[in-house]
């Protein structure tokens, strides 16, 4: 999609659709108030008129109304003036998109982004409006002989309220467009079925970006250089799987060579059945999402190229399958990981932190500043958080901290939990250094203190992403999470001076 930015007034906007916001009891916006003024009291006649009064959700497109150079204009309710916030000002966004993209509208130009939101800049307000539109143009119809519905809109331009915000703006667009492209490339890698989306089609998709950017290396390792290197509890569970397991290395350097890495792990099961312990048949389906971690990562990765972000930034994606079959890991069966410790794999269906932690040991080696994981890890978070928050667990709260910031500043939030002892005791095993499951209390935090037993020698944080990275009902697919909390991480690690390539 073509997306500007200008500085201009509403009436004067020669487009086939003018957007404005409408407060509750009908409250007209600044730029709602400039164009009633155009058009003699015509927007406040027809809100007199009863059919919208500016609460969250509401919209109204007005033809042809004389006075304004527009063809359309499309009031969006913007709810109560006082409390309007962040996300109040998404709802706006996102209800402007989904009404946009139905009319017959082929461009449009939003005033909605001249909004007061808090202190937020107009970078902020565009950034946001950026990767809303791009987020509702959305369609998981690439294996469907006959596509939904296609949106007739092909440019949209944003406006300021100031002059001199327009080179904040431009960096905003910049961020949210390489989000929006990214985010749109872990849905549509996350959306992809279990026989089409294998670890092998996850490397051949990550090595297709390396194309685009030299400063981005990728590589992914077979079974017998896992073999090699010890991976015993990765390849535990992909033992009952036909498809080759890949671990994929992807190596971007922005930065000095000296610069250490920041390393992102992203748990790459592309299906998971539970393998012996097998699952409830009941939506098993979505299942094929548990290489969403792996996506999310991917796709960042792809979001900082395309941004050229000054950072050395390291992925690893563990990637197999986990089924059952004569080759299976069995309940009871004891592995040995990468770093040399025993795991008892007392349930086959806890295999994420089986793969990952092969993946933490090898990540030692390029001797981190940090390392983040990603994975769909536990359905106990998705009880404990809902869809609306990821899990976050970390051995140093300085990297927490700088996880749970740009959660808010991108309004993709993550929540921290503990990480105490007293819950790593319950992963105690009578025959192993450790069980792979510590029961069924507190599974989101035991299944993090798994992990942490291989993440010693370095600061890491775990995002446990089981309740963000897909939905499911009538909308259901993937998320694109938590492609634009990562990203906007790594941006905030640029520091105020990152410029635009
Ligand atoms: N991929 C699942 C986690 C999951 C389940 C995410 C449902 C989203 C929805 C993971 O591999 C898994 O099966 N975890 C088990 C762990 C248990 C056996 C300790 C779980 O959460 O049930
Ligand atoms: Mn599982
Ligand atoms: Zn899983």
């Amino acid at each position: 999609m073509d997306i500007s930015i200008k500085h201009g007034l509403p009436e004067q906007q020669k487009s086939a659709c003018v957007i404005l916001g409408i407060f509750e009891r009908r409250r007209l916006s600044p730029a709602a108030e400039k164009m009633n003024q155009a058009c003699g009291g015509h927007l406040e006649k027809i809100l007199k008129s009863g059919d919208m009064d500016g609460k969250t959700e509401q919209s109204l497109m007005l033809h042809h109304v004389d006075g304004s150079a527009c063809e359309r204009i499309l009031l969006i309710g913007c709810g109560k003036e006082k409390s309007f916030n962040e996300r109040a000002y998404r709802k706006a966004l996102k209800t402007a998109s989904t009404t946009l993209l139905k009319s017959a509208a082929r461009d449009a130009v939003s005033f909605l982004t001249e909004l007061n939101v808090g202190e937020h800049t107009g970078g902020w307000k565009i950034r946001q409006a950026t990767e809303i539109i791009e987020h509702s143009r959305y369609r998981p119809d690439h294996l469907k002989s006959e596509k939904d519905s296609e949106p007739k809109l092909r440019k949209i331009t944003l406006v300021v309220s100031d002059a001199r915000e327009l080179k904040a703006a431009r960096l905003g667009l910049a961020v949210g467009q390489a989000i929006a492209h990214s985010s749109a490339l872990a849905r549509k890698l996350g959306n992809l079925p279990g026989n089409i989306c294998t670890p092998t089609y996850l490397a051949a998709q990550a090595a297709k970006l390396a194309k685009q950017s030299d400063k981005l290396k990728v590589r992914a390792l077979g079974q017998k250089q896992m073999e090699t290197l010890g991976m015993g509890a990765l390849l535990s569970v992909a033992k009952g799987s036909r498809q080759a397991p890949k671990l994929i290395e992807m190596n971007y350097q922005g930065g000095k060579k000296t610069d250490k890495p920041i390393v992102l792990v992203g748990k790459g099961v592309t299906f998971d059945s539970g393998g012996i312990s097998i699952k409830p048949s009941a939506a098993m389906d979505e299942m094929k999402y548990d290489m969403c971690g792996a996506a999310s990562v991917i796709a960042t990765v792809a979001a900082i190229t395309e941004l050229q972000l000054p950072l050395n930034v390291i992925a690893i994606i563990p990637s197999c399958e986990n089924l059952p079959d004569g080759a299976a890991s069995k309940p009871g069966d004891i592995v040995t990981s990468m770093s040399g410790q025993t795991i008892e794999v007392l349930n086959t269906d806890a295999e994420g932190r089986l793969i990952l932690c092969d993946a933490l040991t090898y990540s030692e080696k390029f001797n981190p500043r940090v390392v983040i994981d990603v994975a769909t890890l536990t359905g106990a978070c998705v009880i404990a958080l809902g869809k609306h928050a990821c899990g976050l667990l970390s051995n140093d709260d300085k990297l927490a901290h700088s996880l749970l910031d740009a959660g808010n500043d991108s309004g993709d939030r993550a929540w921290q939990m503990p990480l105490w002892d007293e819950y790593d005791e319950q992963l105690k095993s009578n025959f192993a250094d450790m069980a792979n499951i510590g029961g069924r209390e507190a599974g989101t935090i035991t299944a993090a203190c798994f992990l942490a037993r291989f993440s010693r020698n370095f600061k890491w944080a775990h995002l446990d992403i089981a309740g963000v990275a897909w939905q499911g009902g009538s909308n259901k697919g993937a998320t694109g999470r938590p492609v634009a909390l990562l990203t906007q991480y790594l941006l905030n690690q640029c520091g105020k001076n990152y410029q635009l390539p």
